[in-house]
């Protein structure tokens, strides 16, 4: 079975997707059901029980994570908590001035702009959110030649949520008028272990602690991967006449969806494979492997490598990636000995 790329368990959610209906009856409300992020929920609670003391709006906030891991969740909740509306929309998508200015311009005091994929900005347009995240204004030039002048648009004070796979893509004078910046972790198993056991009440499908352990472990720490294996486990399990989700059928399915015991897929596969047979294990750049196993670099720099550095089987060294001792030894490699290295 080959998936299509669209159909991937670690691809990011496309917006009119069947599936965006499923996720918006999966997410969270609130930040008290929200599973797991402690530390991002523990700061963000203080922040906002301060700004509704104050009857402010809370300041401007900053996400980066990893896909999938719950920011544009998480900015549904704060704007929840704060009791205020949310207006969504991503940087690919305000290709103009004046698109960001109709959008600023809906705002009603309090509210929140959310944009995904902030690094992605024109960069005109990030030059007029500096004023107006700083102080709630922006200047446009109307006219043009001798009769062109510029309007003043004093704004509601407003809340911008960014959200960003690449904090490293970020302009510095962006990135410094954020007051609040978190960065979000791939969960713990037990985290996740909740996660889509909490999915599986909502959609009622009999699940053993086994099972949702097991999903848990093999979802790359990632709720939305978490919850798509869950789905699809589903379906193994209801042909199989299973009553409930076990080790056994988990296992089973994990394994006609070519899903290794670290949650890894075949283009992870492919790439570590490449490195080793290729690259001698590297160092080998992040565009010269995307080119090699006919993906987008970006895919593989926001999709794939993080995960596969956090559990150490590639590492980063300034003349490109490497295969560690431990990815070697996940695929079933030698290990090369020190010399017959570069
Ligand atoms: N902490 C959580 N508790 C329960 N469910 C969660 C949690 N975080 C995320 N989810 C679920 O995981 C899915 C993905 O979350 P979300 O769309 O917010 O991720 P994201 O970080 O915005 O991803 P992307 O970077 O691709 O936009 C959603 O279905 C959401 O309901
Ligand atoms: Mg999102």
């Amino acid at each position: 079975m080959t998936n299509s790329k669209d159909d991937r368990l670690i691809s990011p959610e496309t917006e009119d997707s069947q599936e965006s209906n499923i996720e918006k009856t999966l997410r969270p409300q609130m930040l008290n059901e929200y599973i797991g992020q402690d530390d991002v929920k523990n700061e963000l609670n203080v922040y906002i029980k301060a700004a509704k003391q104050r009857e402010e709006s809370l300041d401007h906030v900053l996400l980066y994570g990893p896909p999938g891991l719950g920011k544009t969740t998480l900015a549904m909740v704060i704007a929840n908590e704060m009791g205020v509306h949310i207006r969504t929309t991503s940087g690919p998508a305000i290709d103009k001035p004046g698109d960001l200015l109709s959008l600023l311009n809906e705002l009603q005091p309090g509210d929140v702009l959310f944009i995904d994929e902030i690094h992605r900005l024109p960069k005109v347009v990030e030059e007029m959110l500096y004023s107006a995240m700083e102080d709630f204004y922006v200047d446009i030039v109307v006219g043009q030649g001798s009769g062109a002048h510029p309007i003043h648009f004093p704004l509601p004070p407003f809340t911008l949520i960014g959200a960003t796979t690449q904090a490293g893509m970020l302009s510095a004078p962006l990135r410094d008028r954020f007051g609040i910046v978190e960065h979000m972790n791939y969960y713990h198993v037990a985290d996740l272990e909740s996660i889509v056991k909490r999915t599986a009440d909502i959609f009622q499908i009999p699940i053993l602690k086994s099972g949702a352990h097991e999903i848990a472990l093999r979802s790359r720490g990632t709720p939305r991967v978490a919850n798509r294996l869950l789905k699809r486990i589903r379906d193994f399990a209801q042909v199989a006449k299973k009553e409930n989700i076990d080790l056994n059928i988990v296992r089973y399915a994990l394994q006609k969806l070519k899903v290794d015991d670290l949650g890894l897929d075949d283009t992870d596969t492919k790439l570590l494979q490449t490195m080793i047979r290729y690259y001698d294990g590297g160092p080998v750049g992040l565009n010269t492997l995307a080119a090699n196993i006919g993906e987008e670099t970006d895919t593989i720099a926001e999709m794939y490598e993080p995960y596969l550095l956090q559990i150490g089987l590639i590492k980063r060294t300034a003349r490109g990636r490497m295969v560690t001792h431990k990815g070697y030894k996940h695929l079933n490699y030698p290990v090369p000995k020190p010399d017959e290295r570069n």
